[in-house]
């Protein structure tokens, strides 16, 4: 049986103030739209194509053994030994998987509990833009208050000059993403030394989203944490989801020295007790793929990548060009006079479903005029979404 709004009326729902800061997604709200066109969907951040073979067997393995109950709920420990393996294989960082490891319910939750753990209400956090949509949801969930810094394409560089200001006014955290979404941007050595000098200087953690850290082209990918002086003030959140197509078994992990971790470890206990048992088992069999895995990834995606860019600048979008993650940056404001009604417009006259970049910037900032494509599909895919891209007529 349905409730009825008569019994419930809107007018007596007296919502937190938390609630009614966090709107919609417009990245869901970019996918219903999708479904409701019958547009090919190069809005939301999933792959259309099938996991590996092997993680799957592995995960039916799981369930027909009975791995069925709550897991530990730091994680458990194999998977936590691979994480910590992977850090100093991949990294450079030697981490404890007895201590400093937590697997939780995707970067989502990780992200979340590693903001809960250090901001208090009014707590200021330093967020780039654009931004993963997130970010600022995640900030109103715990009262922590967004300063931004807007960065410019091409090169979405960062400078002493832009951060100096906002550090001074102080912070309690910066949130970094490399390789980002939607930008693409991957962080190099000099601006992580800039970040990581300022963090210090001015008693700032860092938070650090590297759930792309294998879908990375021309680029190296260096984690803040190896930094100098970085290894205490940096949680680092990452996942299995991109890197492993598997958006859907919500697997994640927060990287933390021990004092920090036991927090995130309390408060992730309380919010999801455990990531999904039988998936924390297969994931193992995925840690363990070979070197050639993460190649071929990166490699696939590169492909995909010099396929749909030149199609987005021939058609005047002015694209720009990703070095890591899987989304084209493009500008909107040739097909509408702002991002929405663009994405609407690509959506409803050619059948292709992008995100509109006002989702990815400051919420009064409503005239950024730029969209995003998500090139993660099947071949097939992606060349329906060209031929239809090149009937735009602007
Ligand atoms: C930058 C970034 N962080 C985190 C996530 C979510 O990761 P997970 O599926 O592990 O929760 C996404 C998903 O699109 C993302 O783009």
């Amino acid at each position: 049986m349905y409730l009825s709004l008569e019994i419930f009326p809107l007018t007596t729902v007296s919502l937190s103030q938390r609630a009614i800061q966090i709107k919609e997604s417009q990245i869901r709200e970019a996918s219903r739209y999708c479904e409701r066109f019958g547009a090919i969907n190069l809005a939301q951040g999933l792959p259309d194509f099938p996991a590996p073979e092997a993680l799957k067997e592995a995960a039916r393995e799981a369930i027909a053994a009975d791995i069925n109950q709550y897991a530990d709920s730091w994680g458990w420990y194999k998977l936590r030994e691979a994480i910590a393996e992977k850090m100093q294989r991949d990294n450079h960082i030697v981490v404890d998987p007895e201590t400093e490891i937590t697997v939780c319910c995707g970067a989502t939750e990780g992200l979340n509990v590693a903001l809960m753990s250090i901001i208090d209400q009014g707590d200021r956090v330093l967020v780039f833009e654009p931004f993963y949509e997130n970010y600022v949801p995640n900030l109103a969930t715990v009262g922590g208050i967004p300063e931004f810094v807007t960065l410019q394409p091409p090169e979405w560089q960062v400078t002493q000059e832009m951060l100096e200001p906002i550090f001074k006014k102080g912070l309690k955290a910066v949130i970094i993403n490399s390789p980002a979404n939607p930008t693409g941007k991957v962080w190099n050595r000099s601006e992580l030394e800039i970040i990581a000098k300022l963090c210090q200087q001015y008693d700032v953690y860092a938070i650090t989203d590297e759930i792309y850290e294998y879908i990375i082209y021309e680029e190296e990918h260096i984690s803040l944490m190896g930094i100098e002086g970085m290894r205490d003030r940096t949680i680092v959140v990452n996942g299995f989801s991109k890197t492993f197509c598997i958006t859907g078994w919500r697997l994640g992990y927060v990287i933390a020295n021990p004092e920090l971790s036991a927090a995130i470890r309390r408060i992730h206990d309380f919010i999801t007790i455990s990531a999904p048992a039988p998936l924390q088992h297969a994931a193992l069999t995925a840690m363990q793929f070979g070197r050639e895995y993460f190649i071929n990834l990166a490699a696939d995606y590169q492909r995909k990548r010099d396929r749909l860019y030149p199609v987005l600048a021939e058609i005047g979008l002015s694209p720009v060009l990703p070095k890591g993650a899987y989304y084209i940056w493009t500008d909107s404001s040739v097909i509408a006079k702002d991002a929405e009604s663009a994405a609407f417009r690509l959506a409803k006259e050619v059948l292709v479903a992008a995100v509109p970049g006002t989702c990815f910037s400051q919420p009064d900032r409503q005239r950024v005029n730029g969209l995003r494509f998500c090139f993660a599909k099947k071949d097939s895919t992606i060349e329906l979404a060209i031929s239809n891209l090149l009937k735009l007529k602007l």
